[in-house]
This record gives structure tokens, C-alpha cells and sequence, in this order.
């Protein structure tokens, strides 16, 4: 396999002092300026690139997050101007959907002259989101969103062997990147999986452990964007997190046993995530326990954690769909056997094919839907 520049930037710089961490090494093939992953080249996602997310899927789910953005605005007694800020928004089609939405179901009212939509991204140039201190000289957010957005954030690995936990890092062998075994780079690293209640001691050798410390910084800073500088933190806002994961107990499982890491390049899966640095795309599950643990810690309480199926019911999916079948599909209804009827025919069904993989309980339909509120 070829290497690409940046794997030479990463083999120099392992060579000059030593092994990385994996988190390390995830964090510059995902991010390193000129580089990375996510800074370089178009962004990723659609039928070109290496990964589609349910925006790209069915304009159902902007709609559904827009009748959640709706109800959020109204329990905030109906804020004007509304700020909404998505963070790894990717060329913001969520933003387009949802402002379309807005048009279309509301008209000209309040709600839709009120929404202050700010799609933000570091593919944009923006700073990555979990590793800057946030300041506080924007429009304060009422709502902070992301859709698939923490599961990039870099990752330690851990992995179990005779009664106790070791890290992985990255090293050079053979003119090769591989994996070591060593000591936890942290504490914080190390006592993880304890301050989840994770039996893991019970658990095969072997057995491995993404530990997303990103994500926890994120949530800090995300929380302390919403509620603003104020001493009294007054302030109401909603925090909404779509992503796949789970709650630590269901993510790290003795059955789960080799974690959860994946790379993709051009829609494939690829188990090796050393090759190719800066080209293929890294990810891991979310925890979804630690999110809303840190929610806590800095204040914010718990108000909705359920599978995206469920949310999109409750949302409406099905009325949006109806909708859609009523106002663009009316024709198979009036004229179903002329060419016009069966071309909308088969439009319908690829629409209702869209709406069904959002729901999927073995796909789509599994992936979490945290609401965090102040
Ligand atoms: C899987 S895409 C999701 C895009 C979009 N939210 C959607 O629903 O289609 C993840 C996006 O997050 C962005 N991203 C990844 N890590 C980021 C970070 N640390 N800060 C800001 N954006 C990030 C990537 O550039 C990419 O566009």
C-alpha cells in the first residue's frame, strides 16, 4: 500500500520521540491543518463520498428536527431571533432543510422570522469544536445541534490482558505503522471505564474499549457556550445530540469485544485504520453515559435519550410523510396508470424506502437522540 505524505509527517514524528497514542494518531489523520481527514479535499459525505448520514438520506429528517426545533422555541416562550448553531454541520444541508421546512409549514410567522439558523464546520475553516475554548462573543445559542458529529472526535483505545488494562499506541515497525501495547497515558484514561461501573475485569483478553475524553471537553464547552458567561446562568437552552452509541453499559459489553473503532473509505468498511492517514474516515461509538453525566456536572438535566426511530415518530415522521404523499404524489392517485402516475408511482416508493432506512431498528433507526436542557 502506498503511503501518503501524512503518514511520513506521522512516521517522523514517532521516530523522533517515541510512540503515540492512538487518540494521538486519530487526531492528525482526522485534523491535522493541511491534512487531516476532515480539513482537506471536498467535504465527505453523499453518494460520492465515504459516508451518507440521514440528512443526505430523506428531507424527512430536517423536517423532523425542524418540528423539534419548533416545539423547543415554543417551551422557550418563543425567542426572537431564535439561535440555533449546528456544529459539524458538513456543507449544511440540515440548515437548508430545515429553514425549507420552516417556509413551508410555517409560513411567513414568527417562528420562521425568529429562526437564527448558523451552520458551523471545520471543514469551513472553523476551529475544531472539542479542542478550542469556545468564547463568548457570538450570538448566545438557544440551541446547540450536531448529527454525527462526537463519533469523529479522537479516541484512546484500551484493551484487557491478564487482569489489567494497557493502551494502544501507534509505532513504527518494519517502515510500518502498528500497534503497541503499554501503560494508560493517563489517569483519566485509566479509571474510565471504572467511572461507568464496566465489569471489564470479568471480560476475555483481548477484549478493547474506545475512551472519548474529546467528547467529554466538548460537552464542558458546549454547555458552558449555551448557558453564557452570566454568574447567575439564567439562561434557557436545549442541547440536541444525534449520533450512534449508547449508554455505557450497552456499549462496552463482553460481547462487543474488539470495541466499536471503524474506518470507511468510499463507503466501504476497512478494519485497518493505520492505513491511509488523512483518506479514510475514523470513528467510534458514543458513550452516551459520559455526555450526560458531564451535562450534569455542568448543570444541564436530562430531557430526552431514545433511539432515532422513536424520536422521529414522536416528531411526526409519519404526518410528514403523509404530507408529502398528499402535496407532491397526488397524481398517482389521479392519473395512476398514465406515464406521469407510474413515474410518481416509483418516485413514492423510493421516498418511502428513505423514510423507512431513518427508522431502521437495525440501522439508522438505532442511533440516539440526546436532549440535554437548561
Ligand atoms: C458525518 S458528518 C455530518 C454532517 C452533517 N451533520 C449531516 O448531518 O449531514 C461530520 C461532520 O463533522 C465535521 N467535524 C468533524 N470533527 C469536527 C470537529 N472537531 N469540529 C467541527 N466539525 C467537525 C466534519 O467536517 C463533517 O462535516
Amino acid at each position: 500500500m502506498s503511503s501518503t505524505p501524512l503518514q511520513q509527517l506521522i512516521m517522523q514524528r514517532i521516530q523522533r520521540d517515541g510512540p503515540i497514542t492512538f487518540a494521538e494518531f486519530m487526531q492528525m489523520a482526522l485534523y491535522m491543518p493541511g491534512y487531516g481527514y476532515y480539513v482537506t479535499g471536498p467535504a465527505r459525505m453523499g453518494w460520492q463520498g465515504d459516508y451518507y448520514t440521514s440528512t443526505n438520506i430523506s428531507p424527512l429528517f430536517a423536517n423532523c428536527v425542524g418540528r423539534q426545533l419548533y416545539q423547543m422555541w415554543e417551551q422557550l416562550k418563543r425567542p426572537t431571533p431564535f439561535v440555533v448553531l449546528e456544529q459539524g454541520a458538513g456543507r449544511g444541508h440540515l440548515a437548508e432543510g430545515v429553514r425549507r421546512w420552516a417556509k413551508r409549514d410555517k409560513g411567513e410567522d414568527d417562528f420562521t422570522t425568529a429562526l437564527d439558523y448558523r451552520a458551523e464546520d471545520i471543514h469551513m475553516g472553523q476551529d475544531a469544536v472539542a479542542e478550542n475554548e469556545v468564547s463568548d462573543t457570538t450570538a448566545q445559542p438557544h440551541v446547540i445541534l450536531s448529527n454525527e458529529l462526537v463519533d469523529a472526535f479522537p479516541v484512546h483505545i484500551l484493551e484487557k490482558r491478564n487482569a489489567r488494562l494497557y493502551e494502544v499506541y501507534v509505532h513504527v515497525q518494519q517502515d510500518r505503522l502498528s500497534e503497541v501495547l503499554d501503560e494508560p497515558s493517563s489517569p483519566e484514561v485509566a479509571s474510565y471505564l471504572d467511572s461507568y461501573h464496566i465489569p471489564w475485569l470479568s471480560f476475555n483478553d483481548g477484549w478493547r474499549a474506545e475512551v472519548n475524553l474529546a467528547a467529554l471537553r466538548w460537552m464542558k464547552q458546549t454547555a458552558r457556550l449555551l448557558l453564557g458567561s452570566s454568574p447567575r446562568r439564567k439562561r434557557r437552552g436545549f442541547i440536541l445530540i444525534i449520533d450512534y452509541g449508547d449508554r455505557a453499559r450497552a456499549l462496552y459489553t463482553r460481547h462487543r469485544s474488539r470495541g466499536t473503532l471503524a474506518s470507511y473509505f468510499q463507503h466501504q468498511l476497512t478494519e485497518r485504520p493505520l492505513v491511509r492517514p488523512g483518506e479514510q474516515d475514523i470513528t467510534a461509538h458514543v458513550n452516551f453515559s459520559a455526555l450526560i453525566q458531564e451535562g450534569r456536572t455542568q448543570g444541564l438535566r436530562l430531557y430526552t435519550f431514545t433511539t432515532q426511530r422513536l424520536w422521529l415518530e414522536s416528531m411526526g415522521i409519519d404526518e410528514e410523510l403523509e404530507w408529502l404523499r398528499t402535496h407532491d404524489f397526488a397524481v398517482i392517485e389521479t392519473q395512476r396508470s398514465s406515464n406521469q402516475g407510474q413515474v410518481a408511482l416509483l418516485q413514492w416508493y423510493d421516498v418511502r424506502q428513505r423514510a423507512a432506512a431513518l427508522t431502521d431498528p437495525a440501522g439508522m433507526g438505532n442511533f440516539k437522540v440526546l436532549i440535554l436542557k437548561h
